[in-house]
């Protein structure tokens, strides 16, 4: 199993500040700028309405409840009045909410819904081999997890924080004009306030970032060891996995105890703060009220905004953590969007011309790593109608070649071409029409069998009959209930590797390609399905160039030429016959193997050439 650590080298470090994180995100949220100046909007007025109700209660015990220069009919009257304009803000604050969050939500929702479907076409255009060197958990991750922290920071966080700014602003902008000297008073602890909450803002950044790693470390552990739980099994490897995980898990659970402890300290000193402030407003407030310089109600409305000030410090640590991992997945999508991992794709990519099928080699040479070559100046041509057969040893790089035909891969150097046009200046989707692929592994899509071999295709009842009878899956279809509507992949019926290689050739004939790659499977199967793949096979060969990678000697006597390929090197090359006469390696693979197949291990090749 690969380490899981060795995943975690692209994570890099970043800040609130990284423009170039923000600059990504412009054009998915900038068509939806109306939604969103509409709930700014509304936010306005949400913090608006709050701000007004302490006044007002100020209002009515100076001016009615504790007013004696007024009579009582005029006190109950301005009373009910004050109560009345009470209920509407209270109206307008309640209508004002309810569209602002669903303003949000949607706007939300519609922007994370463009950047998931950009993140996602994105991704599914990225060479294949971006994907080899990438853990499929951390790109599931990208575009499900991280989609939706975004969502939350952008929900609760930046609107939020916008309002919690206004808020504090409209809150001091009210008390200095209310009693300036008072307002004085409390900026006195502000300083002390400012420096927690920076202070604050460091240790918990660190808690976090040490959170997301381990908390990384874990997801990547887990996904690997299911998906390799079969090889975990057989090995016998529960404990040690057991023992790493624990591991694992330990470091997660100490960086959480780490955070907790300094979210622990941060909220009781926010809570003493604003203790200190409400003593302060009282002791100075009453001396004020004393001295008539202040009346009761503004004491009343002064302790109100306190408390409305020190809340959005309060939420503080929580929406802390949110813009934390909402900014590390930003980083993450981001990263992953300026990915350009993709093979040249030409200007004006050549198709639908005639073709023959005429492969070429020429001079190939290929690596997947920098230092580990596996093709070595390989040449051959495959001429229209032909079937070339590969044969060697395990890791000698037959898939390779098939790979570089299909242009999953570009080659190091050299030129692989169809028809002399070279597979780079050729429109890959066409290119991928015209070379129809049966791979070692046949890929079941979840679904009916019928779906299984048309695709994407429509086909006629009489071709797909003629498809199943070539293919003779028609021997397999009469033993199943639903016949071609059977379900087969996940949540369906398991196929056998025999029935799945037969279901590859109708899928392969359904599509009709010019030229066929066949990397036969090694797979043992009875004398009956043997007999029946050989047949599928002959249907498939025939009337079309064919590149087989073969290990059935029916397969390669069938061939009108034989590769031998070894480490990445043509050995070898003739009919069957020339081969046998040559009592190379080839000969020595077939009285090895007494002819029952070619899967070789490289070092009997290596012992044979001693
Ligand atoms: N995606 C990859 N990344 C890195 N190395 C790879 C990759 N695919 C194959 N290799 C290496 O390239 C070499 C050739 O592999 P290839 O799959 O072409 O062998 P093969 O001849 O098809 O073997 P087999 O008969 O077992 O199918 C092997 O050493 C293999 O480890
Ligand atoms: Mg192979």
């Amino acid at each position: 199993m690969r380490r899981s650590t060795a995943h975690f080298q692209g994570e890099k470090d970043f800040h609130v500040k990284d423009l170039k994180l923000w600059k990504g995100l412009f054009p998915y949220i900038l068509p939806r700028w109306r939604g969103l100046s509409l709930a700014i909007f509304l936010s306005f007025m949400v913090t608006a309405t709050s701000l007004a109700m302490p006044r007002l209660v100020q209002v009515g015990m100076d001016d009615y409840i504790l007013n004696e220069n007024i009579s009582v009919e005029e006190r109950f009257q301005g009373l009910s009045l004050l109560g009345a304009i009470f209920l509407g803000i209270i109206l307008v604050a309640f209508v004002s909410n309810f569209f602002q969050v669903v303003t949000l939500e949607w706007t939300g929702q519609q922007i994370m819904h463009a950047l998931r479907q950009g993140l996602f076409r994105h991704v599914v255009k990225l060479n294949l081999s971006f994907f080899q060197s990438q853990p499929v958990g951390r790109l599931v991750t990208r575009l499900t997890n991280d989609i939706q922290n975004m969502y939350e920071m952008f929900t609760s966080v930046i609107v939020t924080l916008f309002n919690d700014g206004i808020r504090l602003v409209g809150i001091l902008a009210i008390m200095f004009w209310m009693n300036w000297r008072l307002s004085l008073l409390l900026c006195g602890i502000f300083p002390i306030m400012v420096l927690i909450t920076v202070l604050f803002g460091r240790l918990s950044r660190d808690a976090f970032r040490r959170i997301r790693k381990h908390l990384a470390e874990i997801n990547s552990y887990v996904q690997e060891t299911l998906w390799g739980m079969f090889v975990i099994q057989i090995f016998l490897r529960e404990r040690e996995t057991d023992r790493e995980f624990r591991e694992l898990n330990n470091r997660y659970f100490d960086s959480a105890m780490y955070q907790i402890k300094v979210f622990g300290i941060f909220m009781p000193i926010i809570e003493v703060m604003s203790s200190v402030a409400m003593a302060l407003i009282i002791w100075y407030g009453g001396g004020e009220i004393i001295r008539q310089n202040m009346t009761l109600g503004e004491l009343t409305a002064f302790i109100s905004y306190i408390r409305l000030f020190f809340q959005p410090l309060r939420e503080l640590s929580q929406k802390y953590s949110i813009v934390q991992s909402a900014l590390a997945s930003a980083e993450r999508i981001f990263q992953l969007l300026e990915t350009k991992d993709m093979l040249p794709v030409w200007d004006r990519p050549m198709k639908g011309f005639p073709v023959k099928g005429d492969i070429r080699f020429e001079n190939v040479s290929f690596r997947y790593a920098e230092d580990k070559p596996i093709l070595h100046r390989v040449s051959f041509r495959v001429a229209p109608g032909e079937t070339l057969a590969i044969v060697g040893p395990t890791g000698s790089g037959k898939t390779t070649i098939i790979n570089l035909l299909e242009r999953f891969y570009d080659p190091g150097e050299g030129r692989v071409s169809v028809d002399g046009v070279d597979l780079r200046i050729m429109d890959e989707h066409w290119l991928r029409e015209l070379v129809g692929l049966v791979m070692q592994e046949v890929f079941i899509v979840p679904g009916s069998i019928r779906e299984n071999i048309t695709l994407d295709r429509e086909l006629g009842d009489a071709e797909l009959d003629r498809i199943l009878e070539l293919s003779q899956l028609n021997s397999l279809l009469r033993h199943l209930p639903d016949g071609l509507d059977t379900r087969v992949g996940e949540g369906g019926m398991d196929l056998s590797a025999g029935e799945k290689q037969l279901l590859a050739f109708a899928r392969v004939l359904a599509r009709n390609p010019r030229i066929l790659v066949l990397d036969e499977a090694t797979a043992n199967v009875d004398t009956e399905t043997e007999m029946l793949i050989e047949k599928a096979i002959q249907a498939a060969l025939s009337n079309r160039t064919s590149l087989v990678v073969a290990h059935r000697l029916s397969t390669i006597r069938r061939a009108d030429r034989i590769l031998v390929l070894d480490h990445g090197r043509i050995v070898e090359e003739g009919t069957h016959e020339d081969l046998m006469r040559l009592n190379g390696v080839y000969h020595h693979l077939q009285s090895l193997h007494n002819g029952e197949g070619l899967k070789l291990s490289p070092g009997a090749v290596e012992s044979f050439k001693l």
